[in-house]
């Protein structure tokens, strides 16, 4: 069987570690998929001008054919080798949120090949701030770029760890680029510019009154995205664990609880504020208390999502987060992780 080569790197790259970023990189010339680090959470990565290459991502995902894949590129003066058409604001957002967790939807180019935008005339960019992520696209050199989505399963956890890529994807890719936990823990904010409208199609760690800050003109969030746009993000149920997810306010979710766990369903109930077990509560529900802040919340979320999805509880109860814009891309995750489950039942 074939061999997933593993390398860790440690975030100040020393020349040994810095070799096996350049192995990463003569694999992904020659076709190959390398899972790489980023702040938010780690890519699957192929060449974005080898269309064999970037199928294979298509395929290991077992994403359908029609949903774009992001670009990352490692300069923000790389983006018109990629992009036409830049509108002045766009410009002003990678100049002040690059690299870092933003992605920007901009019409594509002659050089972008079309099975990785899905066939859309626009082109997902993004310049990554993680060290690794930024010397392995240092290596390809500036006429060659990583499209990479999320290194998941499609409609699962996004992975923000190697360890989470491995279990999942194991030795599917050929090579993976070990650079710790990410910072961030969830996906960047995508912002688009059609028809000279601001809108933000996945909330984010930057928050569009940062971006609104930024370009002093208001931002739309969408809420009711043209499904003919491939999203996959912004499909209703995405960032799914398998054991069925329930979302409930604060009041609600014990209630919820006992009457799973009278049917000798076992519980666990995830919260983020004050709230505990109540007395009356009996074995079958267990407790686990998430950080308050919702940038320590948003770092941990999958990695949490993944261990309870293995520990074997019938149902995962979360206590709603709070309605605030600094909550907002965790409470997007949730609602996505949670649809299936609210759905059958
Ligand atoms: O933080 C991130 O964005 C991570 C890291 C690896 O960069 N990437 C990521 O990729 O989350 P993915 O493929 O899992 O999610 C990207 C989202 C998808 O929902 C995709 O449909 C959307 O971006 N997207 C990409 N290109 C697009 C385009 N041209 N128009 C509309 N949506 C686009
Ligand atoms: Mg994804």
């Amino acid at each position: 069987m074939k061999q997933t080569k593993y390398a860790f790197i440690q975030s100040d790259l020393s020349s040994v570690q810095l070799n096996q970023v350049i192995i990463a990189a003569q694999i992904l010339c020659a076709g190959g998929t390398v899972a790489f680090p980023t702040e938010t959470v780690y890519g699957l990565g192929a060449d974005v001008t080898n269309p064999a290459a970037v199928d294979k991502i298509y395929k290991i995902k077992q994403r359908p054919a029609d949903h774009p894949l992001i670009v990352h590129i490692g300069n923000i003066s790389h983006m018109h080798y990629w992009a036409q058409a830049i509108p002045e604001s766009a410009w002003k957002l990678a100049n002040h949120f690059w690299p870092g967790p933003l992605t920007l939807i901009l019409p594509r180019n002659h050089r972008i090949p079309d099975n990785v935008t899905g066939g859309q005339a626009t082109v997902g960019l993004r310049f990554p701030a993680h060290p690794v992520a930024s010397a392995l696209l240092n290596a390809l050199g500036p006429k060659k770029a990583l499209a990479a989505p999320s290194a998941n399963r499609f409609g699962r956890i996004s992975p923000t760890s190697a360890a989470h890529v491995y279990q999942e994807l194991g030795s599917t890719i050929d090579m993976i680029l070990d650079g710790g936990s990410c910072e961030v823990g969830l996906e960047s904010t995508i912002v688009s510019f059609h028809d000279k409208t601001l809108q933000i199609l996945r909330p984010g760690s930057i928050t569009l009154s940062a971006i609104e800050a930024v370009l002093n003109s208001p931002v739309i969030l969408a809420h009711n995205i043209d499904q003919s746009i491939r999203t996959s993000g912004s499909l209703p149920a995405h960032y799914a664990p398998t054991t069925p997810l329930r979302l409930y306010s604060s009041i609600q979710i014990w209630p919820h609880a006992l009457t799973l766990a009278k049917k000798d369903l076992r519980v666990l109930v995830i919260t983020w504020s004050n709230t505990h077990k109540p007395k009356f509560s009996d074995q079958f529900i267990e407790q686990f208390s998430m950080p308050a802040d919702p940038i320590i919340y948003g770092k941990q979320l999958y990695a949490k999502l993944r261990q309870f999805d293995q520990a074997e509880f019938d149902y995962l109860l979360i206590e709603s987060p709070p309605d605030h814009p600094s909550w907002l891309a965790i409470a997007d995750r949730l609602q996505r992780a949670s649809y299936h489950s609210s759905n059958n039942n």
